[in-house]
């Protein structure tokens, strides 16, 4: 039986039809579900979806909206609608809002609501929409969130790294190229070269906002609507730079977003690890270079000695992990029709779970670096007297010597012990250890993350609901 035209055609009471359709599904046409479909159908997404709940509380807001201006709905069914919403949405913030058992997703369960709150009108919801094109804007409206949401903390992270490549600029390091102690380097060099590498992972995630702050609402199950709906509206109304146009791509574009951000969190990840590794290996007794108050390290069951980095170590794994991310999209994505496929589900849990890895990691590595040690005069070790050997070499060449031939003098007496360190000349060059050019990578930092708003989450949802719907409730 269809729900909405044949049991408006037979004489029915009201109160009966409101019953039957509040205890069937949906989109029911009569036939009950088996359970156990419905449960590995929908699988972890009562969980997963309970992320997205006020983005499709507001996304449905803007949409509300947007029917009335089109006169598919009226103002007085439209102000039923926005306050019914709007009492969900202080549900949720409560935490009262749940995804029922016999209730697919999210979408469904909304639906659900509005009818039982409001009944016919609640029912006119989903006019000129499907939950392909909402489960669409809603991973759009909350990535965005995330995304801005994790910029700040790359603001901290940044912002730390610098000042600690300020405050140790003058403290030498021996750089490595091969695991061999290299040439001089310093921690400004070393702390300062992290932050720049940060400055490029927020190109990414910038870039990988703008993509995503494309309006797919409206675009419907992937083929559009024969409603005269206004998509600039809801654009508008939901603060997206622009529409997502062509209603096949809308489609298309889930997974290919998920893509992009991964990309740009598994570039956060990699800094991370990286640093991560590095930090482990200067912690080790051969090292030596960096250590942390004994609350910041563990022990070991067995070993009195023990003090590990495994914070580092952990940081190091769940980053690396979260570099197989783009690779786990593209897969799942991989051979994909154009339309709605149900395997598309998947990839919410896997991007929505990457933002908390990175937060946690990010937060934690914070934390360890208010309190890092750094060790002085590690470069004194004439272990790593030969480090100053291409100095020396540079020395002679500036004498007028030949760099070759003042290579080949100064490796004879490398080769012969005969070598010992002169002074440390001076480093001018951009990007070196006598002119970090701290100030400049600051303002590359600065300039990228303008297009990162970096509103604070909670404040974020009010504000765009206020900006769809600021007379609510
Ligand atoms: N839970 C679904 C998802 O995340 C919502 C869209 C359902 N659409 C459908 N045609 N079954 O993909």
């Amino acid at each position: 039986m269809n729900a909405g035209a044949d049991l408006q055609s037979v004489p029915l009471d009201k109160n009966l039809i409101e019953l039957i359709i509040g205890i069937m599904k949906l989109w029911e046409k009569g036939i009950n579900p088996e359970p156990a479909i419905i449960e590995f159908t929908a699988g972890k997404d009562r969980k997963t979806d309970l992320a997205l709940t006020k983005w499709d509380i507001i996304g449905s807001m803007a949409h509300v909206i947007m029917l009335e201006d089109v006169a598919l709905i009226s103002e007085e069914e439209k102000n039923g609608l926005l306050k019914a919403l709007h009492s969900l949405f202080v549900w949720d913030e409560e935490g009262s809002l749940i995804i029922e058992k016999d209730v697919e997703d999210i979408h469904s369960q909304i639906e659900k609501e509005m009818s039982s709150i409001l009944g016919t009108t609640g029912r006119k919801i989903h006019t000129g929409r499907s939950r392909n094109d909402q489960v669409l804007v809603d991973i759009r409206l909350y990535t965005r969130e995330e995304i801005d949401k994790l910029s700040v903390l790359i603001r901290r992270l940044f912002t730390k790294l610098q000042s600690l490549s300020e405050q140790h600029k003058e403290v030498l390091l021996p750089g490595y190229t091969h695991m061999q102690p290299a040439m001089v380097s310093s921690f400004g060099l070393w702390f300062g070269g992290y932050a720049e590498c940060l400055a490029d992972d927020v190109l990414l995630l910038a870039g990988a906002r703008t993509l995503n702050n494309q309006n797919p609402l409206g675009t419907a199950a992937g083929y559009g609507t024969t409603l005269p709906i206004n998509r600039k509206l809801t654009s508008d109304l939901l603060e997206f730079d622009d529409l997502l146009y062509n209603s096949v791509y809308a489609s298309l574009s889930r997974g290919k977003i998920e893509m992009a951000i991964a990309s740009a969190l598994a570039s956060v990840a990699q800094t991370l690890s990286r640093f991560s590794m590095d930090i482990c290996l200067y912690m080790t007794s051969e090292f030596r270079f960096i250590d942390f108050p004994d609350e910041y390290v563990t022990g070991s069951s067995i070993m009195p000695q023990k003090r590990n980095p495994d914070v580092f170590e952990l940081i190091r794994a769940r980053s690396n992990v979260l570099l197989t991310l783009p690779n786990q999209i593209a897969i799942l994505t991989t051979n994909l029709p154009s339309g709605y496929n149900r395997d598309l589900q998947l990839l919410k849990q896997l991007i929505f779970d990457a933002f908390g890895e990175l937060r946690e990691c990010i937060e934690i590595m914070l934390l360890m670096l208010n309190n890092i040690k750094i060790k002085k005069n590690i470069t004194e070790n004439p272990l790593y007297n030969t480090i100053f050997s291409t100095e020396e070499v540079n020395r002679l060449v500036k004498q007028g010597i030949p760099f070759r031939d003042a290579y080949k003098a100064v490796a004879e007496m490398v080769k012969n012990s005969s070598f010992s360190r002169t002074s440390l000349s001076d480093y001018v060059h951009e990007g070196s250890i006598g002119n970090l050019c701290n100030d400049e990578i600051a303002a590359i930092f600065e300039k990228r993350m303008q297009s990162l708003k970096n509103t604070p989450a909670v404040e974020r949802a009010d504000k765009v609901m206020h900006h769809v719907s600021p007379q609510t409730p």
